[in-house]
């Protein structure tokens, strides 16, 4: 099958990889796999005090399109609130990257990591 350019680009030159302190409270971390083929998928945000999404970074150990819309992912929630990153569709992510059918669930797991994110950050501001 043969992958878009724009997911080679993000695969051939990802952004944002690395990890932040998942012990830091500013930090949110949002892990997820993919039941269809085992692939798995770490989101972390850097949160400002008024909620907003200064630094995200991303490690994914899976297909060249779960790491494209991880990628991705990371350029797009920057600098948005977190109720704007949890509004972020895999549709939209999907369409970024010209994701064929087979390749949807590649961005659900990004989509779902931003919201796993989201809510490891609430939980941590409820203790
Ligand atoms: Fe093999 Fe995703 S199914 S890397
Ligand atoms: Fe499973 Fe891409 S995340 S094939």
């Amino acid at each position: 099958m043969a992958y878009s350019e724009k997911v080679l680009d993000h695969y051939e030159n990802p952004r944002n990889v690395g990890s932040m302190d998942k012990n830091d409270p500013s930090v949110a971390t949002g892990m997820v796999g993919a039941p269809a083929c085992g692939d798995v998928m770490k989101l972390q945000l850097k949160i400002s005090d008024d909620g907003i999404i200064e630094d995200a970074k991303f490690k994914t150990y899976g297909c060249g399109s779960a790491i494209a819309s991880s990628s991705l992912v990371t350029e797009w929630v920057k600098g948005k609130s977190i109720e704007e990153a949890g509004e972020i569709k895999n549709t939209a992510i999907a369409e970024e990257l010209a994701l064929p059918p087979v390749k949807i669930h590649c961005s659900i797991l990004a989509e779902d990591a931003i919201k796993a994110a989201i809510e490891d950050y609430k939980s941590k501001q409820s203790k």
